[in-house]
């Protein structure tokens, strides 16, 4: 296998995603991830950047406003002889589709956890997601410099509300003002921890030195060392140790304890990342009627579309697809047909996303991500290959919570609105519908953060003022029948069918109840909550 084979190449990809609830810390720990990685220099990069973006353009206005991160990105780095690929997750309590999107590009996931709380809400419902993709979890628990839950009761946690087996590779002595540090379980060192002064800032963080039990007596008395040593002891007589296949196969998570803001326990974090997280696999895809799956060293290049982004430039119509590579060696100029439409396009500007900086990607392979600017020829769930033969299955849009009708201020701009919904839907900010009777447009979302989201970007990039009304529906399923069924269906529900984007058939119900009620009556029609494009 010569250095660069597509194989060798995968093989040596992380792609990766953290999962938190909002305030556990996954923005500090990205941070301190890309630190630990050499992808940036001083903390508060992240955001540094994220401000200048915003001062080059205010797109997105809102997220400024909000303090909260409302687009997934993806950052890149190049570590220890492997290529990260961190993708951003939004970690709002609000969040959207492009969320579980998201994850479904990623090969594995870090689970922040704050020390002080253990698993919150959506910790859980990003777990939940995780776990029906099949992507390994690695635990982090973050802030050991505040006062913490006792460690026993926070993996104990993990494994009643996760059904997961938690594997401790540390052991924290102690928590807040008196952590000390952490034993490292596997090679019976001891990691001292030592408040970082602004000098040691500057200088990146120097990594602290693993010592030996026999030093330990430098940094913790004697009672703190029994007691860290008795229950790391305790810990890994009671627990399963660490099984590399059981974590692979979701049964078991690899805990690690630290702080981001500190930047401790961060290195030891990449390194589990480096050393466990799995290359990217197999990928089931349909060719034809045929099930199948692409290899990360197949030849053919192959890859599908997670996420669509707005180009940053607001005069720009422009968009970003982010292609997710499964296999092959892409290079810079290559041609790949999108799946579903037959359509060619020569990839001559794809971009890789480093984290200062974002650059023209002269190769990819399996496991990268890379950005695909368009004008709309892309879309979320496309599945691009060099044959145009494939489809990636398992990219749903799920089934709207909140349904709303929107109409523009000023009638004359009617026809601009729906050109406006359209290129939002194609992006997969939100949902649109159009009723078959009526001129109105129906938009759906999974949360209300959508609707502000798309607001302020109809204003901003469409300069389009809109008025979101409450609309009769609650609920909406796609139809799936027999034509002659579905038209039965459809003939005698005439003014609660709709449209979506793709021209697919879809009931709009005032309440779950109808939609029991009339799956009842209707045997023969299906009603979908969720919908895979591809
Ligand atoms: P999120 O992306 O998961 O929402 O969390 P984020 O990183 O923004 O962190 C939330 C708050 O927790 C921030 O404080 C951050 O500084 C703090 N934090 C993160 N990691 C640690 C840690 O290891 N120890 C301690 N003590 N704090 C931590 P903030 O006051 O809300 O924001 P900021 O003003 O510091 O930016």
């Amino acid at each position: 296998m010569s250095k660069s084979s597509p194989a060798a190449e995968a093989a040596r990809r992380r792609t990766f995603a953290i999962i938190s609830h909002p305030d556990a810390g996954k923005t500090t720990l990205t941070e301190h991830l890309l630190l630990a990685g050499g992808a940036i220099r001083a903390a508060g990069a992240v955001r540094a950047r994220g401000e200048n973006r915003r001062t080059r353009s205010d797109w997105m206005k809102i997220e400024r406003e909000r303090g909260i991160s409302v687009s997934a990105s993806v950052m890149t780095f190049d570590h220890d002889g492997l290529m990260f690929n961190l993708l951003d997750t939004p970690g709002h309590e609000d969040f959207s589709e492009d969320t579980y999107r998201t994850l479904t590009a990623a090969d594995a996931a870090v689970m922040v956890l704050d020390a002080a709380k253990g698993i919150e809400p959506q910790t859980l419902k990003l777990f939940e997601v995780c776990r029906l993709r099949d992507i390994p979890i690695i635990t982090f628990i973050n802030k050991m410099d505040r006062e913490a839950l006792d460690p026993y009761a926070l993996l104990d946690e993990i494994g009643t509300k996760l059904a997961l087996d938690p594997a401790p590779l540390f052991w924290p002595a102690g928590s807040g003002n008196r952590f000390r540090g952490m034993l490292d379980v596997r090679h019976k060192t001891f990691l001292p921890y030592a408040k970082k002064s602004a000098t040691d800032e500057e200088q990146g963080h120097p990594a602290p030195v693993p010592i030996n039990s026999n030093a330990i007596v430098q940094y913790l008395d004697p009672e703190e060392q029994a007691e860290v040593e008795e229950s790391a002891e305790l810990v890994t007589e009671a627990g399963k140790p660490f099984d590399p296949q059981a974590f692979l196969e979701g049964h078991m998570t690899p805990v690690f304890f630290g702080t981001a803001l500190r930047h401790f326990g961060v290195d030891q974090l990449l390194e589990g990342l480096g050393a466990y997280a799995p290359a990217p696999k197999l990928t089931a895809v349909r060719k034809g009627e045929a099930e199948t799956h692409v290899a990360p060293g197949d030849d053919e290049v192959t890859g599908f579309v997670f996420k669509v982004q707005a180009n940053m430039d607001p005069n720009h119509r422009d968009r970003i697809a982010m292609l997710r590579l499964c296999s092959g060696s892409f290079k810079r100029g290559m041609k790949l047909k999108v799946q579903n439409t037959g359509r060619q396009l020569s990839v001559n500007a794809p971009i890789m996303f480093f984290a200062s900086d974002r650059e023209l990607a002269e190769e990819a392979y399996a496991g990268d991500v890379i950005g695909i600017p368009n004008h709309g020829v892309l879309r979320v769930g496309d599945s691009l290959s060099e044959t145009g033969t494939l489809r990636f299955a398992g990219l749903p849009n799920f089934a709207p919570e909140i349904l709303q009708r929107v109409r523009v201020k000023d009638p004359l701009k009617a026809k601009h609105l729906k050109k406006a919904l359209e290129g939002l839907a194609e992006e997969g900010v939100t949902q649109l519908f159009r009723p078959t009777l009526g001129a109105d447009f129906i938009v759906g979302a999974v949360g209300q953060l959508q609707f502000e989201v798309m607001a302020d970007r109809l204003a901003n990039e469409y300069q389009l003022d809109v008025i979101f009304e409450p609309s009769p529906y609650a609920e909406a399923r796609w139809l799936s029948a027999e034509p002659a069924d579905m038209d039965d269906f459809t003939g005698k529900h005439r003014t609660a069918i709709a449209e979506d984007i793709d021209g697919q058939a879809v009931f709009l119900a005032k309440s779950a109840w109808e939609i029991n009620y009339l799956g009842e009556r209707f045997p023969k029609v299906r009603f979908l909550k969720t919908k895979e494009r591809g």
